[in-house]
């Protein structure tokens, strides 16, 4: 076999091998590059005799051709094996069902579900959030709040105390949202009008109680705020919150030390069938307890209560929303299981608006 057939042979042997196109190039560049092999018998075509330039010219660019042939030749089925390779590894399935997120699959707690309704609701009429601590003294749960010393309705909360300090002074878990009151009319001055959603406390547990609970409370100071608008920004507030266009309120004369005159508001219901319904029925319903604020309310917030008046009203979270939602035992509220989380959840990125429907 001459040289050229040699070499021929063993760069076709080489080009066959080669198993990427970083290996193939190589080949190109060790046969055909500057100092490649074929390039190198090329140089010595300028040297020939005519005759010889005829017969070995002609075989040695015959190789040459030959060659590069073969060599694009392999280079483009490797670059398509390369492409098919990478499709093949980056194939989806688009038939294949949508997995849901995390976040999808997560609930919203009915708790702050309904204390975003509520949110929502009281946002729209131009009220703002306050908040106060869930450890108070006595003197921002009962005594600013007109409880005098001794007073009877002091023990009906039940109130759970901490152990006394160096000065005898017990804190305690709060009662309810009402010590919220006195901190922010000491914080802020008139016109107030707030909303107070938050966490309360009392020794108390079954079907319908646990130790802790949740209320919200309202509180409107200015000059002329009375006892119209009291039932006129109740009534807006049962109606946006059960959804019905109408309710029928009944005010019922009570006793609060913080508020005079006091009054327990029911609703109409309609308590025949398996879950109750607002807005229509023969039965009543009690739901939160309001009034004018007391004058020494106002005081002990340092307010002169002959220049400032307002309202005031204080109702359970977890009972409305176990009357809104149908949701029998309120102990499971706090029991953490997700089998009740998943049934009475609400869809995380549903947030409650006025104009997309509170619960839709
Ligand atoms: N704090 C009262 C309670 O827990 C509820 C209440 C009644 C709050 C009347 C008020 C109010 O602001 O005016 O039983």
């Amino acid at each position: 076999m001459s040289d050229l057939e040699n070499l021929k042979t063993s760069l076709l042997a080489e080009i066959a091998e080669s198993g990427d196109e970083a290996a193939i190039e190589a080949v190109r560049v060790g046969a055909l590059g500057k100092k490649g092999s074929v390039s190198d018998l090329l140089k010595t075509l300028g040297a020939m005799s005519p005759e010889e330039r005829q017969t070995r010219g002609a075989a040695i660019n015959a190789l040459k051709t030959e060659i590069t042939e073969a060599i694009a030749a392999r280079k483009g089925a490797l670059k398509d094996a390369a492409i098919a390779a990478r499709l093949e590894a980056e194939t989806v399935d688009v038939s294949l069902p949508v997995r849901t997120s995390p976040a999808e699959r997560g609930r919203i707690h009915p708790i702050s579900q309904i204390v975003d309704e509520i949110t929502a609701i009281f946002g729209d009429m131009g009220f703002s959030i306050a908040e106060g601590p869930d450890v108070e003294t006595d003197y921002y749960n009962f005594t600013a709040l007109n409880f005098p010393e001794g007073h009877p309705a002091r023990e009906m909360h039940d109130t759970f105390f901490f152990n006394a300090d160096e000065t005898g002074a017990r804190k305690l878990l709060r009662t309810h949202t009402s010590p919220v009151q006195i901190r922010t009319m000491e914080a802020q001055k008139p016109p107030i009008r707030i909303i107070i959603p938050g966490k309360t406390y009392r020794q108390d547990s079954d079907a319908t109680h646990s130790p802790m609970f949740h209320q919200v409370e309202g509180l409107v100071v200015d000059k002329t705020a009375t006892v119209g608008h009291l039932r006129w920004v109740l009534e807006e507030f049962c109606k946006a919150f059960f959804e019905v266009p109408s309710v029928t309120m009944r005010f019922r004369p009570s006793f609060f030390p913080f508020t005079e005159p006091s009054f327990e508001v029911d609703i109409q219901c309609d308590r025949s069938g398996p879950i109750v319904k607002f807005g229509e029925g023969t039965d009543w319903m009690e739901i939160l307890g309001c009034g004018m604020v007391h004058p020494n309310v106002l005081r002990a917030g340092g307010l002169d209560p002959d220049e400032y008046q307002g309202f005031a009203w204080g109702m359970g979270l977890d009972r409305i929303a176990m009357l809104k939602y149908g949701m029998p035992d309120l102990r499971d509220f706090f029991n953490a299981d997700v089998r009740w989380m998943t049934h009475y959840g609400f869809r995380p990125l549903d947030m409650p608006t006025l104009f997309g429907g509170l619960s839709a």
